[in-house]
Formats: structure tokens, C-alpha cells, sequence
């Protein structure tokens, strides 16, 4: 297991690129299987994610073949003609719970599936309630058994047949399992309540690439009219909107000074907006954005909510910049139900943090964190005490960082090219 050992106090200075996104590659990744063809999926990120979906593919009987042509990102060749298996085995979901999203393809491509139940993770319960209702609406017919999803196309028909599914409440899973199946249903799904993540709108572009008829991405209203059978993808991965976040909110927490390039400022939204009210100087452009940090961090109080909203991706490393403004403020998480696990951490390092059910009251004082030994809990609680400890006084090292390779490509190195003292070391 690796740890990260880092010398706080140097501002975080210059520019970087962010890798693709993990979770619109995810998506799109397991869409190739709805077609027998060969794919080309540009800019994956390399990350342990991206393996686990590696390992997936090749196990259904996909053939594929990276191209590392660059620093960062690979792109994939995922040849889908040699599909030959409906079963997502215990053993591969259980690391990745996003393996969920072979439900729908391999239905619908295979007219049965049979996928192994996420189970819960460290920020909450993660239920696939909607993931099956969405389903049903559209005919399959689904059986839990033994840990596992089994689902089946409608009693003699060979296809999926479109409605309207009204989504109680926004989910970016459900709505991405429901309009993978929902490309080769017999005629139009009308999806309401869709999730607006521009994760979706990137995987809809995907499949338009297949030749799948959508509209209304982007919005909370998606259209999918059914065709027969798709062709092959061809789609580039977008920069990571929440990678991007991280480096931008480390520009302010270190009193620096950074641009990320290629970075898109409509799909940072209220990030963007919050860091300017904590006084940063946010600059976006056809480059990417940059952000100049101010020599006071002003408190700006947060809460989660579904995009637009402020992302639940973003709450941890947000709770480490408000330790060291000037003043109190209060972070809200309203998507997951345990994802405060860097609280206990950041105390560690000083910080004044009072959890109040699904909020935290942070006592923000400038310079007020010291570095020490902390352990990352998960993806964005790794994310968060690195910030956290490029903002402290003397070295902090972050043990666990293994969740932090699920996410984020060579953050040492990228962080290292903007000055700072990170190293990444075994921990024995
Ligand atoms: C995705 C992202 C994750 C992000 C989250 C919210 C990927 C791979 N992961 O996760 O990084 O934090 O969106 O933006 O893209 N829910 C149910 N029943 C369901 C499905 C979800 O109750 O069937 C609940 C969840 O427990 C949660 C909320 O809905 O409280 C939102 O979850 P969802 O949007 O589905 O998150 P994921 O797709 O798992």
C-alpha cells in the first residue's frame, strides 16, 4: 500500500491538464457493449477504475487494445463482436460498483443478464432500486436471487418497448443504466426527472455516435426513439470536471495561482462561482480557467445537491479550503449519507469541525492546519487531506492512498509540476 508524504506551505503555481473523466468513461466504456463492432474510446484515463472496467470488458468477451500514445489517458480499441457472456460475476462488481452499468447492455444486447448486486460502500447504502424500476417500465422482467440481478427481455419478444419512466428522484446510475437500454427498445422512451450531469450528456453524445437517436440530454427530459441495432463508437472522453475542481481549489487553499487547461467553466458551474465569493480571481476562457488565489480565503457555506447543484464530488476537498478561511461556514451533504469520514482526519491536522447531522460546522482560521499522519477513507476523502496537507505547516502523510488511484491520474506528478513537495512512497 502506498502513502503520500507532503511538505506543506508551497502554493500551488502554473498549469496542468486534467485526464478524461472516470465517470462519463465508465458509462460509455460499457455501452460499446451494445454493439458487435469496434469501438474507439480516445482519452481514458489510466486509473485503477479504468482497469476494473478493463478486467470486466475481457471477461464478457471483449478484445481490447490501449494505445498509450501520450503522458496521460490511453486510447481504447474495444472490439465488442465476441460478447459471449450475460454474467457480471461477484468478483468484479464488488470492486467497482459502477460494473452495475453492464445491466442494460447486456440485456438488451443478449436478452438476459445476470449481474451481482453492488452491495453498499463506505459513503453510504448506494441502493439499484431505480436502476430496476427503470427496467421493469420498459418490460424486463427481474428476479433478485442469490446476490445477484437476474433480468430478462419481455416474455416472447426480443427487444425492450419504449414509455415514459418518471424518476422519483435524480439518479446519474439509474438514468444511465435506463437510456443505454432504452437505444434498442421498440420505440420511444421518454425519461423525466433524468439526471443533468454532463456525464449524461457525454454518454448520450457517445451513443449518438452509434447511431442512437437522442435528445434532451443535458436536460431533466430525455428522449430516446429505439432503433434496431447501433454501429460503432467513436468518442473522445471529456476532462474531468471534478480533477479539474481539485487542482482549482488547491490554487486558493495554497494562496497560488492555477490554470487548467482544457477545462470546461459550464460544466465547473457553481464551483467556479462559490470560489470567486471565497474572493479568487476565476478566469475562464477558451484555454481552460484559471484561479488566483486572494490573500484571505472568505467562507462560502455549501450544500450537495444534483447538477447544476454544488457536487457531492466536490464536498470533501470544499471542507478542507473552509478550515483555513476567515470565518465560519457550513458544508451540506444531501446526496450520500456517510460521507464526512475526513472530518475525523482533518481534526488531526487542527481543523474546528462539529458534524450536526448531515452538516458540518467548520471554525475557519487561516493557517490554522499542522501537518500529521491521516488515513484517506475514499476517492474524494483522499483528494481532500491531500489538499489539506499542501496547506499545513510541515509534513503530513496520507496513508491509503489507493483510493485516491481510483480517481486520479499521477497526482503526485501533476502536483509536483505545480510546485510542490509530494512524494509518493510504500508504506511499510
Ligand atoms: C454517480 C457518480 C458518483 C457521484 C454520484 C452523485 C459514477 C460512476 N459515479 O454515482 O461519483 O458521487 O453519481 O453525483 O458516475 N439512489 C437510490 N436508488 C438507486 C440509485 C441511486 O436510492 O437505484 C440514491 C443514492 O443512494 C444516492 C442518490 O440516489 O443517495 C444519487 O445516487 P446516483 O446519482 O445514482 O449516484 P451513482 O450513479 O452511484
Amino acid at each position: 500500500m502506498d502513502k503520500f508524504i507532503i511538505e506543506g506551505g508551497k502554493p500551488l503555481r502554473g498549469s496542468l491538464e486534467v485526464g478524461g473523466a472516470k465517470n462519463c468513461a465508465l458509462p460509455v466504456l460499457f455501452a460499446t457493449l451494445l454493439a458487435p463492432k469496434k469501438h474507439v474510446v480516445g482519452n481514458v484515463p489510466r486509473l485503477h477504475d479504468m482497469e476494473s472496467t478493463l478486467k470486466m470488458l475481457v471477461h464478457f468477451g471483449c478484445s481490447v487494445d490501449q494505445r498509450h500514445s501520450r503522458a496521460y489517458g490511453s486510447d481504447w480499441i474495444v472490439d465488442a463482436a465476441g460478447l459471449n457472456t450475460s454474467e457480471a460475476p461477484y468478483d468484479l462488481v464488488r470492486k467497482m460498483r459502477a460494473s452495475f452499468l453492464s445491466l442494460g447492455p447486456l440485456l438488451v444486447r443478449r436478452g438476459q443478464a445476470r449481474v451481482s448486486l453492488p452491495g453498499g460502500c463506505a459513503i453510504g447504502a448506494r441502493p439499484v432500486d431505480l436502476h430496476l424500476m427503470a427496467l421493469e417500465k420498459l418490460g424486463a422482467r427481474i428476479e433478485q436471487k442469490s446476490g445477484y440481478v437476474e433480468a430478462k427481455l419481455p416474455q416472447g419478444r426480443d427487444r425492450l418497448k419504449g414509455t415514459t419512466v418518471i424518476f422519483p428522484l435524480v439518479s446519474v446510475g439509474a438514468t444511465e443504466n435506463l437510456v443505454m437500454a432504452a437505444t434498442l427498445a421498440e420505440g420511444t422512451t421518454v425519461i423525466e426527472n433524468a439526471a443533468k450531469e454532463p456525464e449524461i450528456r457525454d454518454l448520450c453524445e457517445s451513443l449518438i455516435s452509434m447511431g442512437a437517436r437522442i435528445q434532451g440530454h443535458g436536460s431533466s427530459k430525455i428522449l430516446v426513439e429505439g432503433v434496431p441495432e447501433l454501429g460503432a463508437m467513436n468518442f473522445r472522453i471529456p476532462p474531468d470536471r471534478i480533477e479539474a475542481a481539485t487542482y482549482l481549489i488547491g490554487a486558493q487553499l495554497t494562496g497560488g495561482d492555477v490554470t487548467v487547461k482544457g477545462a470546461n467553466a459550464e460544466d465547473l458551474g457553481v464551483v467556479l462561482d462559490y470560489l470567486e465569493q471565497t474572493g479568487a480571481k476565476v478566469t475562464r476562457s477558451a484555454e481552460g480557467v484559471r484561479v488566483e488565489s486572494s490573500p484571505v480565503v472568505k467562507p462560502v457555506d455549501v450544500v450537495t445537491a444534483p447538477f447544476p447543484g454544488f457536487p457531492t464530488d466536490v464536498q470533501a476537498q470544499w471542507m478542507a479550503l473552509m478550515t483555513i478561511a476567515d470565518g465560519d461556514s457550513v458544508v451540506t451533504e444531501t446526496i450520500f449519507e456517510n460521507r464526512f469520514m475526513h472530518v475525523p482526519e482533518l481534526r488531526r491536522m487542527g481543523a474546528q469541525l462539529d458534524v450536526v447531522g448531515s452538516s458540518v460546522r467548520i471554525k475557519g482560521r487561516p493557517r490554522c492546519l499542522e501537518g500529521a499522519p491521516v488515513m484517506a477513507t475514499d476517492l474524494r476523502a483522499s483528494a481532500c487531506l491531500i489538499l489539506a496537507g499542501l496547506g499545513a505547516k510541515g509534513e503530513t502523510s496520507v496513508k491509503r492512498i489507493y483510493h485516491l488511484d481510483r480517481g486520479y491520474e499521477s497526482m503526485e506528478n501533476k502536483l509536483q509540476s505545480l510546485g510542490a513537495q509530494v512524494e509518493r512512497s510504500a508504506d511499510t
